[in-house]
């Protein structure tokens, strides 16, 4: 009698452990399956693990590429005062080898393919005597400056369509500063621009002083939905 009951609570004891490892082991697969599933599920929808847009593009956009490269590069104030004005003379004169076949720079030198650029730097804009400017660049008006040099000399038919000036342009900034600084040195020796680490530090950071005060409206916008809700709680 004892043996039969002791071996039955034995037999019970053993079934319901078995049960429960069953129901454990159950769960833990299904949630292991379902696990798997979703990762499986959601890779396929979002690509986690593989960028959208690959690093290097196979073709390149010309105006695109200039433009991303635009925020990283210097001022023209501060490329005007990376190196001593001598230098940077120098710089220049050498970097002038482009502009030779069409241009002379000594004053009062005689107009070829372009007009002599003697006196350009500071002076009127397309007044040349005895050269046939496009009636574009005679529209330009005003004179020549140090911005407006950039401009020019970074593409020219960007910034005047229609000029006759076929010069594709000077992309670094050192060159297009180098060469500017070249040509005052021919022209009106206008001042160089005070260039002002601090400020071309605070520069960028106004530049994203907007995007930080966006980031922080929604902030601020939330902050108050976030208190309504815990204030009827208590
Ligand atoms: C292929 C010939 C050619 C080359 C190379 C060339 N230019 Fe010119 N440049 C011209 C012509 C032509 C004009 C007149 C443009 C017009 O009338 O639209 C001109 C006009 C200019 C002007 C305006 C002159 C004024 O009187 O307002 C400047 C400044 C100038 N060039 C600077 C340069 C510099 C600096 C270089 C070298 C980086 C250069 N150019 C290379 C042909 C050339």
């Amino acid at each position: 009698m004892t043996q039969d009951n002791s071996s039955q609570d034995k037999a019970a004891g053993q079934m319901g452990g078995g049960d429960l490892f069953n129901t454990v082991a159950g769960w833990v697969l299904f949630a292991a399956g379902l696990g798997l599933g979703l990762s499986i599920l959601s890779g396929k929808y979002f690509h986690g693990d593989k960028p959208e847009r690959p690093e290097q593009l196979g073709y390149v956009i010309e105006g695109a590429v200039e433009e991303s490269a635009g925020p990283a590069e210097m001022t023209m104030a501060e490329a005007l005062n990376t190196m001593p004005a001598a230098e940077l003379i120098a710089a220049g004169e050498k970097a002038y080898s482009k502009c030779q076949s069409c241009h002379t720079i000594d004053a009062g030198g005689a107009n070829g393919i372009g007009p002599n650029l003697g006196g350009v730097m500071g002076g009127p804009v397309a007044s040349k005597a005895g050269f046939a400017y496009s009636a574009e660049l005679k529209a330009l008006g005003g004179n020549w400056d140090w911005d407006r040099m950039n401009d020019w000399l970074k593409n020219p038919k960007a910034y005047v369509s229609g000029t006759k000036m076929s010069f594709a342009g000077l992309s670094k900034i050192e060159d297009r500063a180098a060469l500017a600084m070249y040509l005052n040195s021919k022209g009106a020796n206008l001042p160089v621009p005070a260039f002002v680490a601090e400020a071309a530090a605070a520069a960028p950071a106004e530049g994203e002083a907007p995007a930080e005060g966006e980031a922080a409206a929604p902030a601020d916008g939330a902050a108050p939905a976030e208190a309504a809700p815990a204030a009827p709680a208590p």
